[in-house]
């Protein structure tokens, strides 16, 4: 089965064995089946933070449970349930269809919805765990459906309870709780500034923007191979943020709720001279340090060759480990 087209990289994969999820109640049997025949397996969702290989044995899970349905609403929140295997960029648009404003920010982030809660997807002052109210997996260890509420979600900086657990979570739904009152998020200056001459501005606008931003920094996957943010902005001790801040006036860095400061990674590969470089069919994007490419033809060998180079350049320079957000399969 080939996963080349499944994979925003680009990368050329032929999979042993592809399994197309449409619905829940195909798990149990088929992750039986898998289990018994001692098969390797993972999940695919949109494709869009994996690294392949050229050669994926085992079995793929491509999830494509479909839905999208308002299961409740009161004066407070309105409560939206969808299949794992919607576009995110797609159910964004349609809470703004239906008047469900509050995910603006987070538009045109590729993948699809049932990605988003396990590495916790965030952009411009936003993170999905914000807007979760509880998700339905199939516990593979159990061998059976569970529901995990927000909290049982552990959800910090991409990461949470299901990406500390590979192997173990299949989710199938995620239940959304959308606020009634909206309030624009516009922290994110960059954001605000390309809104400055709108006086008020409409969730539409937010999501225009943000559309607008993210297609001038980002490449288009279907034009040039990525996965978006190549390393997770790491977080850091204050103390040694201070010293680097001396030493390296000019750092960005945010605030982070674990307490810790949160380092821009792109500034920091940046620095060291990485952006726009390209060694063979890999490279490093023109406008966004922290996106690594793919210029045709790469395998997964070349794009972690580079990576790895990168890491042990701004190991060398800050003192900083950088680490990888894609899922390498
Ligand atoms: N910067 C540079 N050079 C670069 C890139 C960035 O100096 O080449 C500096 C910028 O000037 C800015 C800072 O680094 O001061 C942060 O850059 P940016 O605002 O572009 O955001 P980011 O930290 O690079 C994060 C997320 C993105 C998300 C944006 C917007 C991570 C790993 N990445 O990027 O998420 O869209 O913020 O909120 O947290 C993704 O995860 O795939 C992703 C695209």
């Amino acid at each position: 089965y080939d996963l080349t087209d499944r994979n925003t990289f680009g990368l050329q994969c032929q999979a042993q064995f592809a399994y197309e999820v449409s619905a829940p109640e195909q798990l149990p049997a088929l992750m039986s089946a898998i289990k018994d025949s001692n098969l390797a397996w993972r999940v695919l969702g949109g494709g869009s933070n994996v690294i392949l290989p050229a050669n994926l044995p085992g079995a793929t899970l491509l999830i494509n449970i479909p839905g999208c349905e308002i299961s409740k609403s009161d004066v407070s929140y309105t409560e939206v349930i969808v299949g794992a295997g919607m576009g995110w960029h797609e159910f964004v648009s349609w809470t703004l269809d239906n008047d469900l404003p509050g995910l603006e920010n987070l538009a045109l982030i590729p993948g699809t919805v049932g990605a988003a809660p396990i590495q916790n997807i965030g952009a411009y002052g936003l993170e999905v765990a914000q807007f979760i109210d509880f998700i339905e997996a199939y516990d593979v260890q159990a061998n059976a459906f569970v529901t995990l509420s927000k909290d049982e979600c552990r959800f910090a900086y991409r990461d949470s309870y299901f990406k500390q657990n590979p192997g173990r979570f299949i989710v199938t739904k995620v239940a959304f709780k959308i606020p009634q009152a909206w309030s624009p998020k516009l922290d994110y200056a960059q954001l605000a500034q390309v809104l400055a001459d709108i006086q008020d501005p409409r969730p539409q606008d937010i999501f225009h923007a943000v559309c607008q931003i993210r297609t001038r920094k980002l490449p288009d996957p279907k034009v040039i191979g990525n996965a978006g943010s190549f390393f997770q902005n790491p977080l850091v001790p204050n103390n040694q943020f201070e010293t680097l801040n001396q030493q390296f006036p000019g750092l960005p860095s945010y605030p982070d709720e674990s307490g810790k400061r949160k380092l821009a990674a792109g500034w920091l590969i940046d620095q060291c001279g990485f952006k726009g470089q390209r060694i063979g069919a890999v490279g490093v994007y023109q406008n966004q340090a922290l996106v690594l490419v793919n210029h045709g033809g790469a395998t997964a060998q070349d794009i972690l060759n580079l990576a790895k180079h990168i890491q042990e350049t701004v190991l060398q320079k800050f003192g900083v480990a950088l680490q990888i957000e894609p899922n390498i399969f």
